[in-house]
C-alpha cells in the first residue's frame, strides 16, 4: 500500500462532484487540517474542470486518475450510489483507503463484494454517516455512553428535506429507507443499540411522482430495540417549511434531545411575532460535520487507527433499510437478529415475514 506511515498529510483524490461531492471538495481542500486534496474527478468534464479551478487542484474524468497514482493515499467516494461498490474494489486493488459516501450499494451481495475486496486489500473504509461526528450529535453520545442517560426508554428521529432532490438522483437512490432513512437507522445503532424489529410505513402525498417511481416521500419507521427500547423515525422528502434533523432519546435518568438549529443566530420580531431563519438543506445544517467526518477519515489513515464508521457499520444501516424497505411493501414487521463478530455486528434478516 502507498504512502502509510508518517504522513504530515494524507493526498486525497475525489470521485463524484454532485451535490455531496462538491460539499466534500470544499472540506476536503481547505477544511481537513489531515488533507491534502490532489485531484478532483467527475464523469462531466466542465464540472470536474470548473470544481478543480475552484480549489486550485487537478482534474479528470477517469477514477483511474486517482487510483494509478502512486502519491495519493486514499479516495473519497461521491458518485451515484449505484458506482460505489466498482470503485470500492478499484480502489482496494490499487492499495487506496476509502472513505465512501451511503450506501456501498443497493444490493447487498454487491456490498459485502466491495467490503471483502476491501479487507482483504487491508485497506481503510469509512462511510459517510456524518452525523457521527457533528458536535452536538457526538456530545450526546459521549455522555450516553458515560451512563448519564441511563436505560434508554425511547428514541426519535425526524429527518426532513424541504423539498425533494432532481428526479434523475431519486431513480438511483433505492428508494426513501436506503437512501434517507439509513441515516436515522445508523444513529438508532449507534446511540440506543441494535435494532430486533422493523415497522415502516410510507405515502406519496406531494404529487404522483414518487408513487409512480415504486417510492415515497413520507414515512414513519417503528423500531424495536434488542435493550427494550422503542423508537420513531419520520422522514419526508416534501417538509417544505426547511430541512429538519433532530432526535431525542429519553431515558431513565436523563432525556437527551439535538434540535434543529436556526440557520442564523438572530430573530426578526414584529408586533406578537418572532420570526427565524431555518436551514435549507443537509449542506446549511451540515457543514461541520462534513468536513469532521474526512479529517477523522484522514487522520485515521495518518495515524492507522480504525475508522470511526467502519464498513460493517454501513452494511448494518443498510440491512435495516432494506428490512423497513421489505415491511413498508409487504405491510408486516420485519424481525433482525444482530450477530456479533469480533469486527463488528452483522445482521440476519427475516426476508421471509409476510411471505
Ligand atoms: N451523507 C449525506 O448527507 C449525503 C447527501 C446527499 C447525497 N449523498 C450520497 O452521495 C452520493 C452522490 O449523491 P449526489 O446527490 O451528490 O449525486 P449527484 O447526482 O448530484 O452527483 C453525482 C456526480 O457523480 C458524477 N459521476 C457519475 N458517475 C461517475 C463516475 N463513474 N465517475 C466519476 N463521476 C461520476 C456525476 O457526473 C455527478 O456530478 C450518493 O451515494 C448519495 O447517497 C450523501
Amino acid at each position: 500500500m502507498v504512502g502509510d506511515g508518517n504522513l504530515a498529510r494524507v493526498r486525497v483524490g475525489l470521485i463524484g462532484l454532485g451535490r455531496m461531492g462538491q460539499i466534500h471538495a470544499a472540506a476536503l481542500a481547505s477544511r481537513c487540517p489531515s488533507v491534502d486534496l490532489v485531484c478532483v474527478v467527475d464523469a462531466d468534464e466542465a464540472r470536474a474542470a470548473a470544481v478543480a479551478a475552484r480549489h486550485g487542484v487537478a482534474w479528470s474524468t477517469d477514477p483511474d486518475h486517482v487510483f494509478d497514482d502512486p502519491t495519493i493515499v486514499a479516495a473519497a467516494i461521491a458518485t451515484p450510489t449505484a458506482t460505489h461498490a466498482d470503485l470500492v474494489r478499484r480502489a482496494a486493488r490499487a492499495g487506496k483507503h476509502v472513505f465512501c459516501e451511503k450506501p456501498v450499494s443497493l444490493d447487498r451481495s454487491a456490498t459485502l463484494g466491495a467490503l471483502e475486496a476491501a479487507a482483504a486489500a487491508g485497506i481503510k473504509v469509512q462511510i459517510g454517516f456524518h452525523r457521527r461526528f457533528d458536535p452536538d450529535w457526538v456530545a450526546v453520545h459521549e455522555r450516553i455512553l458515560a451512563g448519564e442517560l441511563g436505560q434508554p426508554y425511547l428514541f426519535r428521529t425526524s429527518l426532513r428535506d424541504m423539498r425533494a432532490p432532481p428526479v434523475e438522483f431519486l431513480a438511483g437512490s433505492g428508494g426513501f429507507f436506503l437512501d434517507v432513512t439509513i441515516h436515522d437507522l445508523d444513529v438508532a445503532r449507534w446511540l440506543v443499540g441494535e435494532v430486533v424489529q422493523v415497522s415502516a410505513h410510507g405515502a406519496s402525498v406531494s404529487g404522483p411522482a414518487f408513487a409512480a417511481a415504486g417510492d415515497l416521500d413520507t414515512a414513519v419507521v417503528v423500531l424495536h430495540f434488542e435493550n427494550g427500547a422503542l423508537g420513531v423515525i419520520d422522514g419526508s422528502r416534501c417538509a417544505g417549511y426547511g430541512y429538519e434533523c433532530s432526535t431525542e432519546i429519553m431515558g431513565s435518568a436523563a432525556t437527551a434531545r439535538v434540535d434543529n438549529p436556526r440557520a442564523r443566530n438572530y430573530e426578526w420580531r414584529t408586533p406578537g411575532w418572532a420570526a427565524y431563519e431555518l436551514p435549507r438543506d443537509f449542506e446549511q445544517r451540515y457543514p461541520t460535520a462534513y468536513a469532521l467526518e474526512l479529517e477523522a477519515f484522514a487522520a485515521a489513515v495518518r495515524d492507522d487507527t480504525p475508522p470511526r464508521v467502519t464498513g460493517l457499520d454501513g452494511l448494518a444501516a443498510f440491512d435495516l433499510a432494506t428490512a423497513a424497505d421489505l415491511s413498508w411493501r409487504r405491510g408486516v414487521p420485519v424481525r433482525l437478529r444482530p450477530v456479533r463478530d469480533p469486527d463488528g455486528v452483522r445482521y440476519e434478516v427475516d426476508v421471509t415475514a409476510g411471505s
